[in-house]
């Protein structure tokens, strides 16, 4: 999709291009009209945004979806607009930079331009898919470079969503690390893949106990972007291809749990951006990337694992396999000697349960981090919500025969389950000499209802981790 700027005016748009006008109608409301007669007709639409008052980030990240929605239901494939923030419409955002309001106009635009294609055949009509916007007002250099910055972090986040989307069996650890390196080609990033043999002579049991129940062999991606010699940002992600539970099978055989990597996916995308922009950090991407499956090696119900720290975990539940390959992430992140390291996971159920869809869970113990990261997933669109981590929980993951447990027991397991899950995370980060997050999007794993985005994955949390690194100071 192109975005294009003109300093003219609306009313010197283009005839073949659709006009949208912004009224104070409700957000839902549109109307289409033909306007003029002969070869002066043109079609406006006119689109509800909402009153100004009550006018706000958040709805402006949706207005700019719904904008571009409605033009691909209509078939429309160039929209013009005028979108400058002197307009009324927006007084609310005054205190906005244009800068930042034009960046985030142009990654909601290429992301509600998103669909997944890939296994469809093409109508002979091809995609409706939004091919030019053609912005009219007056710009500065600045709020187009900002736009094209907006426009290559969408591009980012549909990459994402499109490695998510993909069903398992072509999705498997090896695929995924081999887009692990097709996003590292042409930008200074380098990918290495640790194989089942090597994790083994490294003493990986956490991530190797858990992909024995596959035929596709586990992988351990690592990738790093060099754009500062500072101590690292270290992103863990979470890479399951496929969750079936394992032989707790799950009831439904895996209802969407091809999209269990989502996480590996989002710190995929998010360093290849990094690089792409060329922002000046340092970052390193940790994959641990298993299929959790019933075959006849799985891991078993008590199965003691020996983790890469040394700590043995005892299983009692094969379907809470994220954070057990996590741990040897987590463990293997301390060779980096990082700034920070921030590890995102769809990894509880409970997490949806708490939050409902709009929102990814936060747990930290370090305040300062988790300021930092709740008001950059403000204004970045990937919502967080601080979940507890207190020491009161604690107990609850030291295990009988080893030395924690993947999964607690009894009521305390009932209850606070996306806790239980960060707390058996922290056993590992505690090690580490620097602050540590675990982000648990498994509620934002795939669109919501109102989020104006094609159905399945939302791409989360690729734009909060994009600024993540732009702002953190090692
Ligand atoms: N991948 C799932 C969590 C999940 C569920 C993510 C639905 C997104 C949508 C995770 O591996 C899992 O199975 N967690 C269990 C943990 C339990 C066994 C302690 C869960 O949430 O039930
Ligand atoms: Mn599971
Ligand atoms: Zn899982």
């Amino acid at each position: 999709m192109k975005i294009l700027f003109s300093a003219k005016n609306l009313d010197q748009s283009p005839k073949d291009y659709l006009r949208v006008t912004l009224t104070e109608k409700s957000k839902g409301y549109k109307k289409f009209v033909r306007v003029g007669t002969g070869k002066d007709s043109h079609e406006i639409l006119e689109f509800g945004a909402g009153k100004a008052e009550e006018m706000n980030l958040r709805k402006f990240v949706i207005l700019c979806r719904a904008i571009v929605q409605s033009a691909k239901q209509e078939k429309y494939k160039k929209i013009s607009l005028q979108f400058d923030t002197s307009f009324d419409l927006f007084k609310n955002l005054k205190d906005m930079a244009p800068e930042e309001l034009s960046k985030v106009a142009a990654e909601n635009f290429e992301m509600a331009n998103f669909e997944f294609n890939t296994f469809k055949t093409k109508p002979k009509e091809g995609w409706s898919l939004v091919e030019e916007i053609l912005i009219f007002g007056k710009f500065s250099k600045t709020v187009e470079a900002s736009s094209n910055k907006g426009q290559q972090i969408g591009i980012g986040v549909n990459a994402c969503r499109e490695l998510c989307n993909t069903p398992s069996s072509d999705m498997t650890p090896l695929k995924l690390a081999a887009e692990a390196k097709r996003a590292g080609k042409g930008v200074p990033i380098s990918v290495s893949v640790l194989t089942a043999s090597q994790m083994q002579k490294l003493g990986m049991g956490a991530v190797l106990g858990v992909g024995k129940g596959s035929s596709a062999a586990p992988v351990f991606i690592v990738m790093e972007y060099k754009g500062s010699k500072d101590a690292p940002i270290v992103l863990a992600g979470k890479g399951v291809t496929f969750d079936s539970g394992g032989i707790n099978l799950k009831p439904d055989g895996g209802h969407e749990m091809h999209m269990d990597m989502s996480g590996g996916a989002a710190v995929i995308h998010s360093i290849a951006l990094a690089a792409k922009l060329k922002l000046k950090k340092h970052v390193v991407g940790l994959v641990p990337a298993v299929e959790n499956m019933p075959g006849a090696g799985a891991y078993r119900i008590h199965d003691i694992l020996k983790s890469l720290s040394g700590k043995t975990i005892e299983i009692m539940h094969t379907d809470a396999e994220g954070r057990v390959i996590l741990a040897d992430a987590l463990t293997y992140a301390k060779r980096f000697k990082p700034s920070v390291v921030v590890d995102i996971a769809t990894l509880t159920g409970a997490a949806m349960v708490a939050l409902g869809p709009y929102a990814s869970g936060l747990f930290t113990r370090d305040e300062k981090l988790a300021e930092i990261l709740l008001e950059l997933g403000e204004r970045s669109g990937d919502y967080l919500w601080r979940l507890p981590l207190w020491d009161e929980y604690e107990p609850a993951v030291k295990g009988t025969v080893g030395d924690v447990v993947n999964a607690v027991g009894g009521t305390a397991g009932r209850y606070g389950g996306a806790t239980n899950g960060a707390m058996f995370l922290w056993q590992f980060a505690k090690e580490l000499d620097c602050p540590w997050a675990h982000i648990d999007i498994a509620p934002r794993m795939t669109s919501a209802p109102g989020d104006d985005l094609a159905k399945g994955s939302a791409g989360a949390p690729v734009r909060l981790l994009v600024s993540f690194i732009e702002n953190w100071k090692p």
